[in-house]
């Protein structure tokens, strides 16, 4: 942009360069036509657009060559077609599609350009199946250790996350298909997920939990917004005012359209006035009762027009695909499987390593113990499930790339947790599967495992949870590990000390008693169609792992901020699985009834006084050692930092080192800088993130690398001000490989 702007005369620069659309007004060009095209459409026609017409579909206006919309979940892969008026399947054939990573997978890339390609690939996929817009990307902030989304979501630090939501966006938008960013805001649990009311100060509010949306709105030009279902400081996200009408809108600049989460909205005059655009699923709020508003004079049709002016502009931003032209041909396509396995390998977190990995040419008997080696994870959790055309589970990868001279045996080791059954209970007991959570190991099967484990040369226990333990609909009750796999791991050391631990999970678990008795631990995610290839180019060295943490992993849930302040969880909290709109008996009450039965409902209340101590900002201000710390992640070569140069300038604070590679092989480092303010009067974690990148090197490289913060980065929320300010004074920049382990240190004065 800058360089063309130079190119031209300097009376016509300012013009050129001034009046560049910012990526939100983009959305605008169409206005002149579609206010004429609303001037064509009865009301009954506008108001059919605000609701529901499938249950992943809103209504165009055939008449006049408006299409539907059409959506899709998101956001790790685009779901299986389901039926008109639900999510069961509708049994298609070419629907396959390619299952991504999960959230906290990708994060752990801290990698822009993957986030980005990420996106591409849902994009395209998207406009193979039709779809318009992609319920995704998820980009709430992991607030609790066992929230049941925590996996959906990218991190607990807001930089690391808008960086990454803003470049999923870039790259869904680029190939044509809109985002639906979700869920806005504060929703980080999903206890009472449908009526609690998330109480959070409006500086936490600002710099932790809307940071993620900001980005992708502003920069990136996300053209529609999911609401939550949650309250935040009393209105919920699909009528709270504040959150869509004031700071979306107003401060933000978002053109674009609101689609409440699938029974989430509540009411037709909350929603209607103050904020939001479509009702999904349902019209008894966004239907008749709008005509019926304006009849008798509590709502204009210009506020209608309003609504579906902004529909419209995403309508015609985004081009139609004809039905006889979408699915055509399998969802799944190789570009976004080979992209897929590139996230995959670069998310893998080596936790430790005392010398087992990667994995020695003389080991030629592996014995694999752990049914979450073999269990596939594209499905489940609900929403954010997947119908992966194909998946490749960590055996299959191991036991592929093994190839015929190292023998790999397995046995299941534990019962897997199935949680809560949907269908008829099966006539014979599964004897594979157990019944409760914390069941204690099976004899039979630890026998089996250990007698394996005795046979070999190294032993890889693959551990952790299953999309039935981490799930949308609910929270972990605790993070350890389920099904009695401490005493089967335990057992497994006794057998065999040479022994690699693989956690197969999205969020963190409680690894107190698994840590002592692993010579090498592995965070390896839900990492999506290509994951068991991706583990095993990592475990065998073809690759030097490189992803870092992207959250905290406690020593123990007691540790975790909302947890140490009593504000999770609510000893009250009655912990409503579904939003009404899943209830039958609610559904067949009358009007006056359910208002009865709502007002009859307890009132749940998250407090968020932890404010922005939230993940490491937390365990670094109250000293309180995690078991893994934020942004931890060691590799199979070692770095280098040189000396830091820094300097501050009046819009941008910035580093430059050199950085080697002092080992044998090709390796990627995420190199991570944080900032302190030792003399600042307003309150600040001990410090935070600001900046980071990825950087590859040779075997030997060394490469000069430059980090830059923004200074309006370093702002905070001025409550009395009501708007950001900026605090000058010395700042200490921290530099280092992980949050926890910093390698250089400069002061610069802002
Ligand atoms: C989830 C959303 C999802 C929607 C449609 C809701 O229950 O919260 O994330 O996009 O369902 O499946």
């Amino acid at each position: 942009m800058k360089k063309n702007c130079l190119l031209v005369p300097a009376v016509l620069l300012v013009a050129a360069c001034a009046t560049a659309p910012s990526p939100q007004d983009r959305l605008t060009v169409n206005d002149k036509k579609i206010e004429q095209v609303i001037a064509q459409m009865t009301l009954e026609e506008k108001v059919n657009m605000l609701h529901s017409k499938t249950n992943m579909s809103s209504a165009g206006v055939e008449r006049l060559g408006i299409a539907d919309m059409h959506y899709a979940d998101g956001p790790f892969g685009i779901r299986e077609e389901g039926v008109p008026n639900g999510f069961q399947s509708a049994g298609w054939t070419l629907d396959s599609a390619t299952y991504f990573p999960t959230g906290s997978a990708l994060a752990a890339t801290w990698s822009k350009e993957m986030a980005y390609l990420y996106g591409t690939g849902m994009g395209m996929e998207a406009r193979l199946r039709g779809k318009d817009v992609i319920l995704g990307p998820a980009i709430n902030i992991q607030r609790l250790p066992v929230g049941g989304r925590t996996y959906e979501y990218l991190s607990e630090d807001p930089i690391l996350s808008a960086a990454l939501a803003l470049e999923y966006t870039k790259g869904v938008q680029d190939k044509g298909t809109a985002v639906c960013i979700k869920h806005f805001a504060v929703n980080n649990q999903e206890t009472n997920r449908g009526s609690v009311d998330a109480q959070v100060d409006e500086r936490t509010l600002r710099e932790i939990y809307l940071k993620p949306f900001e980005s992708a709105v502003v920069e990136g030009g996300a053209m529609s917004v999911m609401p939550a279902y949650n309250k935040v400081n009393g209105d919920y996200c699909s009528e709270n005012g504040h959150l869509l009408n004031e700071i979306l809108r107003g401060e933000w600049g978002f053109k674009g359209f609101t689609v409440s989460d699938w029974g989430g909205t509540h009411s037709t005059m909350g929603a209607m006035l103050h904020g939001l655009n479509v009702q999904m699923t349902g019209s008894n709020y966004l239907g008749q009762p709008v005509i019926d508003s304006i009849a008798t004079g509590a709502l204009t049709e210009d506020l209608v027009n309003e609504k579906v002016k902004q529909i419209l502009r995403v309508r015609y931003a985004i081009e139609a695909i004809p039905d006889d032209v979408a699915n055509t041909k399998m969802t799944s396509q190789p570009e976004s499987q080979d992209i897929a396995k590139r996230v995959a390998e670069k998310s893998i977190v080596l936790l430790k390593n005392e010398g087992v990995l990667p994995i020695a040419k003389s080991v030629k008997k592996i014995a694999v113990i752990g049914q979450n080696a073999v269990l596939k994870t594209q499905s489940g959790g609900m929403g954010a499930g997947v119908k992966a055309l194909y998946e490749v589970t960590p055996l299959e990868g191991i036991r592929k790339r093994a190839g015929a001279d190292v023998q790999v045996t397995y046995a299941p080791g534990y019962k897997n947790f199935p949680g809560r059954r949907w269908g008829p209970a099966p006539a014979e007991p599964n004897p594979l599967e157990a019944t409760a959570i914390d069941e204690p190991a099976d004899p039979a099967l630890l026998a089996e495992a250990v007698a394996l484990a005795k046979d070999a040369d190294l032993v890889i226990f693959f551990g952790g949870t299953n999309k039935s333990i981490e799930t949308e609909g609910s929270d972990r009750k605790d993070i350890n590990l389920p099904t009695g796999q401490n005493e089967v791991v335990a057992a497994l050391h006794e057998a065999n000390p040479n022994l690699v631990t693989v956690l197969i999970s999205g969020g963190p678990t409680d690894l107190r008693q698994l840590e002592p008795v692993s010579s090498a631990i592995v965070q390896g995610w839900w990492n999506g169609t290509e994951g068991g290839t991706a583990l095993a180019e990592v475990l065998f060295g073809d690759i030097a792992p490189s992803g870092k943490l992207p959250f905290t992993f406690p020593m123990q849930l007691e540790d975790s901020p909302a947890y140490a302040m009593g504000n999770f969880p609510d000893p009250n909290a009655g912990g409503d699985l579904f939003t009404l709109m899943y209830r039958q008996d609610v559904l067949k009450m009358t009007p006056a009834e359910r208002q009865a039965f709502l007002d009859s409902l307890p009132k749940p209340v998250s407090k968020y006084t932890e404010g922005s101590l939230v993940g490491y900002r937390w365990y670094d201000t109250k000293n309180v050692k995690p078991m893994y710390a934020f942004g931890h992640g060691l590799s199979y070569v070692d770095f280098e930092y040189g000396a830091m140069k820094a300097s501050a300038k009046k819009d941008v604070v910035k580093v430059t080192f050199n950085l080697t590679n002092k080992g044998g092989m090709s390796a990627d480092e995420v190199v991570q800088l944080y900032v302190s303010r030792p003399e600042a009067t307003v309150e600040w974690p001990v410090k935070e993130l600001k900046a980071f990148d990825r950087v590859t090197l040779a075997a030997g490289e060394t490469k000069t690398v430059t980090l830059e913060i923004p200074v309006k980065d370093l702002r905070y929320w001025n409550v009395d001000k009501n708007a950001w300010d900026l605090e000058r004074g010395k700042l200490v920049l921290l530099l280092g490989s992980a949050s926890d382990d910093i390698r250089r240190q400069a002061e610069v004065t802002i």
